[in-house]
């Protein structure tokens, strides 16, 4: 099948910020262009220019069918980055607890927290799992979103994390990306955090990797979670078995996250709402993606991360959601980049590039998605509205029309 997608008003190609590997973005690094057509042969943008200069041997394709954009504004589809849209059962009376005056740690050490959600997931049949994760990736869908990333993590245990890795596996209509992140917090079946970090060393990634139910692997270093060394080790094992890293790094304490994170040239540090001058400078110059959660800095009233500081030293920012039912129980990607722009002073472009471009190169993606440019995916989100209505207005449905992969969904 082949698409011309004409008379688009305003086009959006982050061309530029890929160009510039998502650092340092201004509003030239948007490459908006007018009057521009997209030719779609497949999955995959074949051309892009003036619908009148579509070359002969492209326009003669037998199965060419014209579409009317009618003035719509044009971007790449978002790439939501950090999610664990993979769980059973709610947390709704432990935010009344923390908002009452409860911290999270505490919670968590009385037996709540993750391992509540655990007991629930690990109760919870594929099925359902399947079910309500792809109730949760069509809610993302319908906002723009067309790559989604989703960790596993509230079973913690070999058969029932696999079983939330295989749920993942089965959700349609976007481009999923697993983690595995079995490390998300201590089970009742082990005393010390090294003696899990070796079961799932020894037991649980040999498996994962063997059913190639992921190629990623994330743990929470945290105090009162995995502590830093032991987290390291555990890294290096995964790291030799062929997994990318991701590491949930410097959200309630310093501890150490983000320097692992660069020791181990991890793909994102997420979180980093701890982080000092020390560890700005470093992340700046090193590969790893600074991935900002502010809905999560939000439930749970802490601090921002110190988004401008980082872009001023040279970092490249992604934006993501954190949906999970105890920290960021929401899947809105308005409400993530209005903080970003009202509690972190990102510009708005700023925070379009952290939502495609950054957010791709967060999942080593970026030679596929984040920008429209010939060659990669056919990931597009169009609009009425000017592109400048976006992360404005929290709770308002702007109709969106979303081609995944070339199909429109
Ligand atoms: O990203 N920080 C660890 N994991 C989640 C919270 C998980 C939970 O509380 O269920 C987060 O904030
Ligand atoms: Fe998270």
């Amino acid at each position: 099948m082949a698409f011309l997608l004409k008379n688009i008003s305003t086009l959006l190609t982050l061309g530029p910020a890929a160009l510039k590997e998502g650092r340092r973005i201004t509003e030239s690094d948007l490459g908006i262009l007018r009057g521009q057509s997209i030719l779609i042969v497949k999955d995959k943008i074949a051309w892009i220019g003036e619908a009148k200069k579509l070359p002969r041997s492209l326009a003669q394709k037998k199965s060419l069918k014209e579409i009317d954009m009618k003035g719509m504004t044009v971007l790449p589809g978002f790439v939501e980055c950090h999610t664990h849209s993979i769980f059973a059962g709610d947390r709704f009376s432990e935010f009344e607890l923390r908002n009452q005056g409860r911290s999270y740690q505490e919670i968590a050490a009385q037996g709540g927290g993750i391992l509540s959600t655990m007991r629930n997931t690990r109760a919870a049949t594929l099925k359902s799992l399947i079910s309500m994760g792809q109730m949760r990736a069509d809610h993302f869908l319908r906002q723009g979103v067309t790559t989604l990333e989703i960790k596993s993590g509230y079973a913690l245990n070999l058969d029932d994390e696999l079983k939330c890795l295989r749920a993942i596996q089965k959700i349609q209509k976007l481009r999923v990306v697993p983690t595995f992140l079995g490390a998300h917090a201590l089970p009742p079946e082990f005393k010390t955090y090294e003696s899990y970090l070796d079961f799932l060393a020894d037991k649980v990634l040999p498996e994962v990797k063997k059913k190639k139910l992921a190629r990623r692997v994330d743990i929470f270093i945290e105090q009162g979670f995995f502590p830093k060394q032991a987290s390291e080790k555990y890294l290096r094992r995964a790291k030799t078995l062929g997994f990318d890293i991701t590491i949930h790094a410097d959200q309630l304490t310093l501890s150490g996250g983000s320097d692992v994170a660069i020791k181990l040239g991890a793909l994102s540090a997420d979180h980093l709402l701890q982080i000092t001058s020390r560890e700005i400078k470093s992340l700046a110059e090193s590969q790893v993606t600074c991935v900002m959660l502010p809905t999560a800095d939000l439930y749970t009233r802490t601090k921002y991360p110190p988004a401008k500081e980082l872009i001023e030293a040279g970092a490249r920012l992604a934006l993501a959601t954190d949906f999970n039912p105890g920290t960021s129980p929401t899947q809105d990607l308005t409400l993530v980049g209005l903080l970003a722009r009202l509690e972190m002073k990102m510009t708005l472009p700023q925070v379009i590039a952290a939502y495609t471009v950054g957010a791709a190169y967060a999942l080593n993606l970026q030679n596929e998605v984040g920008s429209l440019e010939v060659g990669k995916s056919a990931d597009l989100l169009c609009f009425e509205q000017d592109w400048q209505s976006l992360f404005y207005s929290v709770g308002e449905q702007i109709q969106k029309v979303v081609f995944s992969a070339g199909v429109r969904v």
